[in-house]
């Protein structure tokens, strides 16, 4: 199977940033659509598409000629007055983008979902599953990916975490009686995947959770995270019900760190039993977290600057 022609939605952001400078390595030719183009790496795009996917428009003709479409839009916080929904990004622009590839004839789809998709609690886990279903019911040959939370040069949660603490120099970790687990995955490890899988048939209808070695408690993460800090940082328990009922209140208001399905998620715990079988399959070598972070002490470890 050889898919060197591949459709990247998502290219703009941080995953997909990541995701078509490694394709452009492994030679192949990637279109990177995204509506704010200026953040796609242009050097290993062969185009770029502007596109709002939400709907339909001249994208749609660049379609055909496609080998595979990889497929990694989604958002982690709805703007309703924007239009912007978990249903409209996640399934809407799904089911739109699989009708238009189908009709230009590409076979081959790559979808980026979210460990947790099948508990189906919040909107963002029921919107990521309804997603997978159209994806699984279509006729592509098809691969799903569900990654637990994602750390490496410029990712969005060790950094904000980072500023947080440098800012505050007080930083919660929550208690309680739900998990707060974590098993991050490096975004190295995430993009090698969705490159192997474009030349392994072996992987065609099938859905891999995608999670580090380590299973690390959110109070370890936080410490992990915050030995990367200069100057002294306290952490203080607070109680998981408590940040609850706050976020319920305060969620909308600008500078609120997150949204309450987040907190949901983080208390249910992000973590699987079956993250080996990725990295077997794949033949992948597995990134820790302790370790790359470790190496970061001091400040910088010269990884984190963003693609
Ligand atoms: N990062 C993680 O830890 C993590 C973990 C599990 C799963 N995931 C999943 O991985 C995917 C990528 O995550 P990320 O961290 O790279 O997120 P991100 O940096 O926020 O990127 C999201 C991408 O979606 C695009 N997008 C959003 N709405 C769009 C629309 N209406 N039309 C066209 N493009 C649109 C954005 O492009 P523009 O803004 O340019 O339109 C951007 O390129 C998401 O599906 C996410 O759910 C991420």
């Amino acid at each position: 199977m050889v898919n060197r022609k591949v459709f990247l939605t998502g290219a703009s952001g941080y995953v997909g940033r990541n995701l078509a400078i490694a394709l452009h390595r492994e030679g192949y030719e990637v279109t990177c659509v995204a509506r704010r183009i200026e953040r796609c790496p242009k050097r290993a795009c062969s185009k770029v598409v502007q596109a709002d996917l939400r709907t339909p428009g001249p994208w749609v003709d660049t379609l055909p000629g496609h080998d595979a479409v990889l497929h990694l839009v989604g958002i982690i916080r709805e703007d309703p007055r924007q239009g912007i929904t978990f249903q409209t990004v996640h399934v809407e622009i799904t089911e739109r983008l699989l009708a238009a590839a189908e009709q230009a004839g590409v076979r081959r789809w790559l979808q980026m979902s979210a460990l947790g998709a099948d508990r189906e609690v919040t909107q963002y886990q029921k919107t990521k599953k309804r997603a997978e279903e159209r994806v699984q019911s279509s006729p592509f040959s098809w691969t799903i990916f569900r990654p637990s939370v994602i750390f490496g040069r410029g990712d969005v949660l060790t950094g904000m975490i980072r500023r947080m603490m440098a800012w505050t120099r007080v930083f919660p970790y929550f208690t309680g009686p739900d998990s707060f687990e974590l098993q991050p995955v490096h975004i190295d490890n995430v993009v090698q995947g969705f490159v192997k899988a474009l030349s392994n048939p072996e992987t065609v209808g099938q859905i891999f959770e995608v999670a580090g070695p380590e299973v690390i408690p959110y109070r370890d993460f936080l410490r992990i995270v915050r030995q990367t800090v200069p100057g002294p940082v306290l952490l203080m328990p607070f109680p998981g019900a408590w940040m609850l009922r706050l976020t319920r209140v305060f969620q909308h208001l600008p500078g609120w760190p997150m949204t309450e399905e987040q907190f949901i998620m983080l208390a249910q715990g992000n973590t699987t039993p079956h993250w080996q079988r990725y990295f077997e399959v794949f033949q992948i070598e597995p990134i820790s977290f302790r370790a790359y972070m470790s190496k970061s002490v001091g400040g910088n470890n010269g990884d984190h600057t963003d693609p």
